[in-house]
C-alpha cells in the first residue's frame, strides 16, 4: 500500500478496487498525473473525472461549500451522513486546488467517498484526494475483478491492486443537488429509491430516451458505452420468445424462470444461455453483470441477446448499462 501511495503522490497511475468497480487513480490535486489517465484510457479530455476522498474533512479541500445556498447544504449533510462512504458521486461546485483537466473545465466536480477499504487505504496514504474514472479503455465494459484491468488496460497502470471481485458490480450514482431539482446524471450503485427515502423527490433521465444531442450534462451519458467487443442487443420477456437464434449466440437472461419458461417453450438446448441471478435479486444480478459480459465476451459468441431486469432498485443501473452497451441501442423488433 505504501509503494502503491508513493507512485500517486510521485505522479503515477494505480489501478485499486473499489465497492463499484475497479478504477485508475491519479493524485487529483496533479494536473500532470491526471492527463496521464486520459491518455492510458484513450478518454476524451471533455469527460470529466470523479475525485475520491476518504475522510469527510478533505469535502473541504476539493469542493467549495461557501457557495452552496443552505437548501443544498442540507441536501448533501444528509446524502453524506447517511449514504457515504458508498457508491454514490455528488456534483458541487470544485475548489481551486482541483486542475481545471480533472473536471473537463467545468466548474463543478463529482465526489466520491467509496466504502471499499484498500481504496480508503490508498486515498488516506497518498494525497488524500484521488481521481479515478472506470479503469477500462473508453467506452468498453467496465472492470470488477483485478484481471479484467491486467486484461484491458496492462502496463498503462504502474501498478494494480488486487481486492478481488467488486462487490457491487455497477458504477455509483452520480447526482447532482446543486439545481432547483435534484437530478442523477447516472444511475449506479445507490439506487434511486434510497436516495428520495433520504432527500425526496429525485428526477433522472429515463435511460431508453437519453438523448446525446440534447443532454450533455453528463457527458458520461453518450450513448454508446460499456460495451462488449461481441454485438449486443436487449429485450424484455415478451419479445424473447419470437428472438430468431442462431447456435452461435448467447442468451442473457435475468433470472432462473426466465430462463427456464424460454427453454420449455423453445426446447432449444444447444443455445448457451447464462443467468445473471438464478433467485432474480436485483443487486446480485448488478454485482454479475459486468463479470458475466466479459465472460461471454471471451467465448467468441456471434451476439449476445440480453433481458432488461426489472426497473427496480439496482435493475435501473443494469438496464442503464444494457441499453448503452446494446450494439444499434435498439431494441428488437
Ligand atoms: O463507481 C464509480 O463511479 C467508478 C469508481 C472507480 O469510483 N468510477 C467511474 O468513473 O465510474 P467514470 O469516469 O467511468 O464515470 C464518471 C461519470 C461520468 O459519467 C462523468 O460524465 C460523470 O461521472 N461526471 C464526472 N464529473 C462530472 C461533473 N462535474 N458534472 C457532471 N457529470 C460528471
Ligand atoms: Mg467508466
Amino acid at each position: 500500500m505504501k509503494k502503491a501511495a508513493d507512485i500517486l503522490l510521485s505522479g503515477g497511475l494505480v489501478a485499486f478496487p473499489t465497492e463499484t468497480v475497479y478504477g485508475l487513480g491519479a493524485d487529483a490535486y496533479n494536473s500532470g498525473a491526471l492527463v496521464k489517465i486520459f491518455e492510458a484510457k484513450n478518454r476524451p479530455f471533455f469527460d470529466p473525472l470523479i475525485i475520491h476522498i476518504a475522510a469527510i474533512e478533505t469535502l473541504e479541500e476539493v469542493a467549495d461549500l461557501s457557495v452552496l445556498d443552505e437548501k443544498t447544504k442540507y441536501r448533501l449533510f444528509l446524502l453524506a451522513e447517511k449514504l457515504w462512504p458508498g457508491p454514490l458521486s455528488i456534483i458541487l461546485p470544485k475548489s481551486d486546488k482541483i486542475p481545471g483537466v480533472a473536471t473537463a473545465g467545468l466548474s463543478t466536480a463529482a465526489i466520491r467517498f467509496p466504502s471499499h477499504e484498500t481504496a480508503q487505504n490508498l486515498i488516506s496514504l497518498s494525497s488524500g484526494a484521488v481521481a479515478a474514472p472506470s479503469a477500462n479503455p473508453f467506452g468498453s465494459l467496465s472492470p470488477t475483478r483485478a484481471e479484467h484491468v491486467m486484461d484491458s488496460l496492462g502496463e498503462k497502470a504502474d501498478m494494480i491492486l488486487d481486492g478481488g471481485p467488486a462487490r457491487i458490480g455497477v458504477e455509483s450514482t452520480v447526482i447532482d443537488i446543486t439545481g432547483k431539482e435534484i437530478r442523477i446524471l447516472r444511475h449506479g450503485g445507490t439506487p434511486k429509491e434510497t436516495i428520495e427515502s433520504c432527500i425526496g423527490k429525485v428526477f433522472c433521465e429515463d435511460s431508453c430516451e437519453v438523448d446525446t444531442k440534447k443532454s450533455l450534462v453528463s457527458p458520461g451519458q453518450l450513448k454508446s458505452h460499456y460495451a462488449p467487443k461481441t454485438p449486443l442487443l436487449v429485450f424484455n420477456m415478451e419479445e424473447i420468445l419470437s428472438l430468431p437464434c442462431k447456435k452461435d449466440t448467447a442468451l442473457l437472461f435475468f433470472d432462473n424462470s426466465s430462463r427456464d419458461s424460454w427453454l420449455k417453450e423453445r426446447s432449444a438446448h444447444n443455445i448457451h444461455t447464462a443467468v445473471l441471478s438464478a433467485c432474480g435479486n436485483v443487486s446480485e444480478a448488478a454485482s454479475r453483470l459486468f463479470e458475466t459480459l466479459h465472460e461471454l465476451d471471451k467465448s467468441g459468441f456471434s451476439g449476445i441477446y440480453a433481458q432488461l431486469a426489472p426497473q427496480k432498485g439496482l435493475g435501473q443501473a443494469i438496464n442503464d448499462r444494457l441499453l448503452r452497451a446494446c450494439e444499434s441501442f435498439k431494441k428488437l423488433p
